[in-house]
């Protein structure tokens, strides 16, 4: 098998002993025996940790098919949803892709993942002469931000296409049996794929939620699906000599203990950004409850090294870092030779792009480390959607023994729900009457 993923910690090896390493044998190997015997908390949730090997080739097939239509038929196709309803999905898109919309055919655009009206306003505007389609994901159904965009958008292809055309060019994404979308999909006869119950949000990807939206840009779905698969060979075991997951996890466990509450992923190349934001929210909501958890802070280089990059090298040393290095990109542009050395650059023509971020990738690396930030490196080998899958199997799988590391449930999210109360109290949502009250009131003497 072809790993296209690898996970360096040498660099860190002063902070992560070998004394320290053992002391987490123990509680890893218990952490991944409770995901593979499904008796950790959460254990209802952990049906992606076979996904890969499990999708149908009937699923397969139909995801496929409904994608052919489409990318035959539209030129741009709306993903409604939040969360895990979206960053899986907008992570593949952007990093197989062209960087720029305007060179995809069809184009995917999100939408549902905050609330805006000059946005929406925007893309009404976009889709006016474009052939398009809708496809709203949300396992539960009930989410606001992409509940009431949906209501907009499907508005709006009504209004276009006439009620009974419109339908033709909804999918509804979301749970096979229960809630509120699945009613609606079955009363207006939208295609529908179904999420398992079994899966949250965040640990999405792999099933219709992305990869509907992932085949319809044209990427290979099968290849991700076994590029997962693969990853599940080097990303369990009970041992972290064949486990690249728990080595991971362990890592980050060990630092988070000696103070360091805050791991910043940084990417190196634009197709990763979208990366690191899934990351942000897998490792966010699986692991800040309870009163701990390592906060995920991300950045994209070099871009950032000239924003953050200065608190990197010399802010609070609360931090460690870990690079996620994409090794091969698809083009190679050499830097021109101009015959003039006042921008002082010249000693750079003929060179690659990738060979000047490269050596600065190794140059933060060790500018970091100095300045006390333990740091360590994934590396993805290609822009290929085999490696994707591995990647996403990798950290999907690290987290969540993070999470059983730091004895949480990585699985569920109960802080999500209180902005959501005092969001519906004030909203005036009914059964939410007295509390709106209350917070009125408190906003009111707080002068807002
Ligand atoms: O990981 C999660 O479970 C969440 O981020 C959800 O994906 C997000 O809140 C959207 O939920 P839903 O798909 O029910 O609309």
């Amino acid at each position: 098998m072809d790993r296209k993923v690898t996970y360096e910690f040498k660099c860190i090896a002063d902070c992560i002993t070998d004394e320290k390493l053992d002391g987490y044998r123990k509680p890893a190997a218990l952490a991944e025996t409770m995901l593979q015997e499904g008796s950790g908390p959460g254990n209802d949730y952990i049906g992606w940790l076979d996904l890969p090997e499990n999708v149908s080739s009937q699923q397969i097939a139909a995801i496929q098919s409904t994608a052919k239509e489409l990318r035959d038929s539209i030129d741009i196709l709306i993903c409604i949803g939040i969360g895990g309803s979206y960053l899986g999905a907008k992570a593949a898109i952007d990093f197989l892709n062209p960087a720029f919309e305007e060179l995809r055919k069809p184009q995917v655009i999100f939408a549902g993942h905050h609330m805006n009206s000059d946005y929406l306003s925007d893309l009404l505007q976009l889709i006016e002469k474009k052939e398009v389609a809708l496809n709203i994901i949300s396992k539960s159904g009930t989410t606001t931000e992409p509940g009431i965009t949906f209501r907009v958008l499907r508005k709006a292809l009504e209004d276009r296409y006439g009620k009974k055309k419109s339908t033709k060019r909804i999918i509804a994404t979301t749970d096979p049996k229960t809630g509120a979308l699945r009613e609606l999909a079955v009363q207006e006869k939208y295609t529908t794929f179904a999420i398992p119950p079994d899966v949250g949000g965040r640990y999405s990807v792999l099933t219709p939620v992305g990869l509907l939206p992932i085949a319809v840009s044209g990427i290979d779905i099968k290849a991700l699906l076994s590029g997962a698969a693969q990853a599940i060979s080097f990303c369990s075991g009970t041992t972290i000599e064949d486990n690249l997951s728990m080595q991971y996890a362990i890592n980050r466990n060990i630092l988070f203990r000696e103070g360091k509450a805050i791991e910043v992923l940084a990417s190196f190349q634009p197709q990763l950004n979208f990366i690191v934001e899934w990351w942000k929210q897998l490792t966010g909501e699986s692991e800040g409850k309870d009163y701990t958890g390592i906060f995920p802070a991300i950045l994209n280089y070099t871009t950032d090294l000239h924003s953050v990059g200065q608190w990197i090298q010399q802010g609070a040393r609360n931090i460690f870092e870990t690079f996620l290095y994409l090794k091969k990109t698809n083009t190679t542009i050499k830097i021109p030779d101009f015959n003039d050395n006042r921008d002082e650059l010249q000693y750079l023509s003929g060179s690659s792009f990738e060979l000047v971020n490269e050596n600065a990738f190794r140059g933060t690396l060790l500018a970091h480390m100095d300045g006390g930030v333990p740091a360590s490196i994934i590396t993805v080998s290609e822009r290929s959607a085999q490696a994707l899958g591995q990647l996403f199997y990798f950290f999907e799988k690290a987290i969540a023994l993070s999470g059983y590391l730091l004895r949480v449930n990585p699985f569920n999210q109960p802080g999500v729900e209180a902005y959501k109360k005092n969001m519906f109290a004030l909203l005036s949502k009914p059964g939410y009457e007295d509390a709106g009250n209350r917070l009125k009131t408190r906003l009111k003497d707080m002068g807002l």
